[in-house]
């Protein structure tokens, strides 16, 4: 693992480390940075209703303007352009291609991908679409949202509609972000939209938001007939440290385990649900959700694994009275330990090891294909803008330079790894938490919404140039 600064030679070492043809970029979602909320027909999502409900967003801050993407697109490919970046990852915002979820189709909409995506081609930028990342129709939602099973059908039809317009120039589809957040923090733990807190509903949306991503991938793939076209899916993946040897320690990581790493692999990868969650599902009443013959629908093989990496957990098993943590229904035997220090400024321990150590364990566990690393990255306390124009956050840097080196350590260890897209091109809506929490490469003014490259964005556009000059 690298521990120092890099210099501009550190930069060509770390360079020299990956392939060539491997993608490095960045990556952003809709809700976050477009903004344009009432614009060219879009319909409500879900995070304009949980946003503007009153205690739900810290400030009670909205996705509304966001940094104005929509508008300022052009803008922000011209920067990746100077940035290097040879990939972009970007979602499309279902209410804008179906503003009501499962009817009518608004062209405006898919005009505004189309330009999109001919500006990151026309760039040299390979576009990387996710086509689910937490925006739903508000009024699917108003039937129940992923917790009803009618949604399978509409986002199939939905991801079909934006393949059909956009599969001539874009070659890699991932269907769901992190679908543990969508389905857990979601509709478990009411944490993020629709903010709800009921676990028989967080397993079943789990469950919905699997089979649509394998009908979709079936879908997707008899349009793209032969097109060299790759699929996937974007779960978020942790390494889960027990704190201790114990039976009952052990037990508890694995518990965490299931419910955050082997319930989204084990599905998509092996078309089985781990144990535990099957245990869950009796436990919830959410057994009923899973149908004869779902499983293989959901396990359709894939091209890709998107992986997105922040942290790992620390737990033990659970002393006294059991509490109920509905981030996790069903774990309540579970003790959630402080991450080491350092911490970033969410709290998250920095431990670049335990990326390679989960891209090695992957490898080794299930029979995945080529990964791609669709996120990584750190919120930090940024200073502003400095005299030189510079944003000074070096600790951004080695953030990024540290799990970089620790990809290439998996590469070595024999890993199939395609690329890696840091989180995030620029300052967003953090969701629950508003602005304040800054994960960009380039810094976005909040008055103004003038862009600036900050240091990690000037160290990033050194490794990539000289990436490019060897290979
Ligand atoms: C993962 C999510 O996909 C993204 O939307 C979020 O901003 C980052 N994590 C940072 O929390």
């Amino acid at each position: 693992m690298t521990t120092t600064h890099p210099t501009a030679s550190g930069v060509e070492t770390l360079a020299a480390r990956f392939p060539s043809g491997f993608l490095f970029g960045a990556a952003t979602s809709s809700y976050q940075i477009e903004g344009a909320v009432d614009v060219d027909g879009r319909g409500p999502s879900i995070w304009d209703t949980y946003s503007h409900t009153p205690g739900r967003t810290a400030g009670g801050e909205t996705g509304d303007v966001a940094v104005d993407h929509y508008h300022r697109f052009r803008e922000d490919v011209a920067l990746m352009a100077d940035l290097g970046l040879s990939a972009y990852r970007f979602s499309i915002a279902w209410p804008r291609i179906v503003p009501d979820g499962d009817g009518e189709i608004e062209a405006r909409g898919l005009a505004f991908y189309r330009r999109l995506v001919d500006a990151l081609v026309d760039a040299g930028i390979e576009p990387v679409v996710t086509l689910y990342h937490w925006d739903l129709p508000q009024a699917l939602q108003d039937r129940g949202g992923w917790a009803n099973r009618d949604v399978v059908d509409a986002f199939t039809r939905y991801a079909t509609i934006v393949h059909d317009h956009l599969g001539d120039a874009v070659r890699t589809w991932t269907t769901h972000n992190e679908p543990w957040c969508a389905s857990f923090l979601g509709y478990g733990l009411g944490r993020h939209a629709p903010g709800l807190t009921d676990p028989r509903a967080a397993f079943r949306a789990a469950h919905h938001l699997l089979l649509s991503h394998g009908d979709a991938v079936a879908a997707m793939r008899e349009q793209a007939a032969g097109d060299d076209h790759r699929f996937g899916i974007v779960p978020n993946l942790y390494g889960v440290i027990a704190s201790g040897d114990d039976e009952a320690d052990r037990r508890a990581a694995a518990t965490i385990d299931a419910l955050q790493n082997r319930l989204w692999l084990d599905t998509t990868l092996l078309g089985r649900y781990p144990d535990e969650v099957l245990d869950l599902h009796e436990r919830f009443r959410a057994g009923d959700t899973v149908h004869d013959g779902d499983l293989e629908r959901i396990a359709q093989p894939l091209d890709v694994l998107g992986v997105n990496y922040y942290s790992q957990h620390h737990v033990q098993a659970g002393e006294g009275e059991p509490t109920y943590d509905s981030a996790h229904p069903g774990s309540e035997h579970v003790d959630w330990l402080a991450p080491p220090e350092p911490t970033t400024e969410m709290g998250w321990g920095i431990e670049p090891h335990g990326l390679r150590d989960l891209l090695q364990r992957l490898h080794a566990e299930w029979p995945v294909p080529p990964i791609l690393i669709c996120e990584n990255g750190a919120a930090f306390p940024d200073a502003d803008v400095d005299a030189d124009g510079v944003v000074q956050d070096a600790d951004r840097q080695q953030f990024l330079a540290d799990h970089l080196a620790a990809v290439a350590d998996a590469i070595d260890a024999g890993v199939d790894v395609a690329g890696y897209l840091a989180w995030s091109l620029m300052d967003n809506f953090e969701w629950a938490y508003g602005y304040a929490k800054r994960f960009g490469i380039v810094r976005v003014d909040y008055d103004t919404l003038e862009r600036t490259v900050k240091a990690s964005g000037r160290w990033y556009r050194d490794l990539l140039a000289a990436h490019r000059q060897q290979t």
